[in-house]
């Protein structure tokens, strides 16, 4: 995949790539004071190198300010992670960033997204509800650091809201 640019609520202009190994430190920090139970660096590592993996980042000049990753086997995808740097948050990176692995996955042939969230998580679950997201099931007590369901999400690929033009 190539770049895609879109000028953010903010008057920064966000850009999205592909992530490469040089991102994983930054990948790292943004996760570490996103979540009580951070994937390691190795996680990241791996998906890098999966076959099956779309891994984003989005940069504010040469700064990585977030990241998502998706995975998809025939035609579903499943969004693993996404997280937005904690000074950058409210500011339209989190749904320029969705948008774009949403409609990375679609290209590769995707017809849903399917994800996971925190019930009490209410900014990312108003961000997928403001994707088309709707829910398709709980997983009780499914994470733990604290114990809490998931909920399961799902939207139909493509979306009709706020695709980005993705160029390759
Ligand atoms: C969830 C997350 C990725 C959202 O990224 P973001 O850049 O802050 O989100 P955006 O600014 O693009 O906002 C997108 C939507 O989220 C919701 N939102 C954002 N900030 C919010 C807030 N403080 N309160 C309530 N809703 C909020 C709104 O619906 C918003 O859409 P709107 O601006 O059209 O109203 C970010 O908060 C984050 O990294 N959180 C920690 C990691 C995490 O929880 N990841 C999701 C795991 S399932």
């Amino acid at each position: 995949m190539g770049s895609a640019t879109r000028a953010c609520a903010c008057s920064v202009t966000v850009r999205i790539r592909d992530a490469g190994f040089a991102d994983i430190g930054a990948v790292v920090a943004i996760e570490r004071v996103s979540f009580s139970e951070p994937w390691s660096e190795g996680m990241f590592r791996a998906h890098l190198r999966g076959d099956i993996n779309t891994f984003l980042v989005a940069h504010e000049g040469e700064a990585v300010i977030g990241f998502a990753i998706a995975h998809t086997v025939v035609d579903e995808s499943e969004l693993l992670n996404i997280a937005v740097d904690q000074y950058m948050r409210g500011r339209g990176v989190g749904a320029i960033l969705l948008d774009a692995i949403c409609g990375h996955c679609a290209m590769r042939g995707s017809a849903s997204m399917t994800l996971d969230v925190r019930a009490s998580n209410t900014v990312a679950r108003a961000l997928y509800a403001s994707h088309e997201f709707v829910q398709v099931g709980l997983r009780r007590r499914y994470y733990h650091v604290p114990e809490e369901d998931a909920l399961i999400l799902r939207a139909k690929l493509p979306m009709s809201v706020g695709r980005l033009p993705i160029s390759r």
